[in-house]
């Protein structure tokens, strides 16, 4: 299947809406997103002593470890990401609660896993759909090579959820890891609906 049911997604995290056979089973990043992050990351958001300070603040020792492992740039963009959303977050009753800020700083660290070069990315970006999930599961299992790279990159949203979970993070930080790439908004298992919809716009750009 080339939805998000095939990796059990939709059972934990999903209310509504079924993708159409066909559709892009990785919908969340476009290459206009890349090609504007790999401008940001000239501009290094994550190495300011006050966003240093700020991210410690908001994950607990062991997700800090994982978001200290990631690339400076999937850093920087998780820096971004957690920032719109705390604004997003600040006139509403999830204001101040950390889980969320930290689910943004650690949506994306199964990229940790990839060490694909930002051209790859994008090459991996164009591919998914084509590639689809059942496959990239398949080459994420393979032991070595290109391939193996890009199927890790295609799929780690879970294989992030599956770090923070072995780390001992926070469920719903992992949750959000575990759906982030294709959840279609609205409430997730244990994540608000409200924050859920922040998290997603927070990601876009
Ligand atoms: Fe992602
Ligand atoms: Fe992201």
């Amino acid at each position: 299947m080339r939805d998000g049911s095939s990796l059990g997604y939709r059972a934990r995290g999903w209310t509504s809406g079924r993708r159409p056979a066909g559709e892009d089973p990785f919908p969340r990043v476009t290459l206009l997103d890349l090609a504007r992050r790999a401008v940001g990351a000239a501009h290094d958001a994550a190495s300011a002593p006050a966003e240093r300070a700020w991210v410690r603040s908001v994950l607990t020792e062991a997700e800090l470890a994982l978001w200290e492992g990631q690339t400076a740039y999937d850093r920087s963009h998780s820096v971004r990401v957690a920032r719109r959303l705390e604004r997003r977050l600040e006139a509403t009753p999830h204001a101040g609660d950390t889980r969320w800020p930290a689910a943004a700083l650690l949506h994306d660290v199964g990229k940790t896993t990839t060490a694909l070069s930002m051209v790859e990315r994008a090459a991996a970006t164009l591919s998914r759909r084509a590639v689809g999930l059942a496959r990239a599961r398949t080459w994420a299992a393979r032991p070595t090579g290109l391939r193996r790279r890009v199927g890790l990159y295609l799929t780690h949203g879970e294989i992030g959820a599956a770090m923070i979970r072995a780390a001992g993070g926070r469920d719903e930080v992992a949750l959000w890891a575990e759906v982030h790439q294709t959840h279609p908004g609205g409430h997730a298992a244990g994540i608000p609906a409200a924050v859920v919809d922040a998290l997603l716009a927070a990601d876009t750009g």
